[in-house]
């Protein structure tokens, strides 16, 4: 699987799969514009955040930007946090912002480098699935304690998959993302984490 540094430089940087895995960053947009309903499931995701005027909300893992930017265009009103560990994405991120006239508040890291008890919602799309398991886990709760109390978590990803779906998710993510950290999401890993990470006794 395509590991990148978060820092370049740095001894052992952190790594990451970016947008695509194996795929050009480039062509992340029009990959998710045609093969996921992307209309549908970002606006059920800003429909479950629920927005509220002067709340702070911070997109993890945010990729090229496009769920920041659906989100500070329809809420104006709320501060967008949009953090990830990959610059080229940000580079685009910034750019479709610019060109949508919205500002956000774009960082470069993962969830931890968020302050804790900072946002009143955390969210972040199709991320977790490309994620080893032990950064699965340190991700929620990083996420989990850079929420007010009272915050809201709202993710969106692929969870478990059976029958056709399976099969679908070994020709498509799979095949970008490589197995050894998309399998645990497909085995329905992600609402036990984040049961585990809400009440850790
Ligand atoms: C498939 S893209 C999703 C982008 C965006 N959230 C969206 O909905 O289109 C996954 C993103 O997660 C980032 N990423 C990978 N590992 C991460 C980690 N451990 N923590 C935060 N972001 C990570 C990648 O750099 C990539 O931009």
């Amino acid at each position: 699987m395509p590991e990148r540094d978060a820092s370049a430089g740095a001894q052992d940087p952190p790594t990451f799969t970016p947008p695509l895995g194996t795929g050009d960053t480039e062509d992340y947009d029009r990959a998710i514009r045609i093969w996921t309903r992307e209309l549908r499931w970002r606006g059920a995701m800003l429909d479950l955040l629920a927005p509220c005027a002067g709340e702070t909300i911070a997109d993890v893992g945010c990729g090229t930007g496009s769920f920041a930017i659906l989100l500070k265009k329809q809420h104006p009103e709320v501060e967008v946090i949009a953090i990830d560990p990959d610059a080229q994405a940000l580079d685009i991120a910034r750019n479709k912002a610019s060109r949508a006239g919205v500002e956000i508040d774009w960082r470069q890291g993962f969830a931890d480098t968020l302050p804790p008890q900072d946002a009143d919602a955390v969210t972040s799309s199709l991320v977790f699935h490309q994620v080893p398991l032990a950064g699965k886990r340190s991700g929620l709760v990083a996420m989990y304690h850079a929420l007010k109390p009272g915050g809201r978590l709202v993710l969106a990803d692929y969870g478990r998959q059976g029958g056709l779906m399976r099969l679908l998710f070994r020709l498509t993510v799979q095949r970008l993302d490589g197995v050894k950290d998309t399998q645990p999401n497909a085995d329905g890993v992600l609402p036990g984490l984040i049961a585990d990470v809400a009440s850790p006794e």
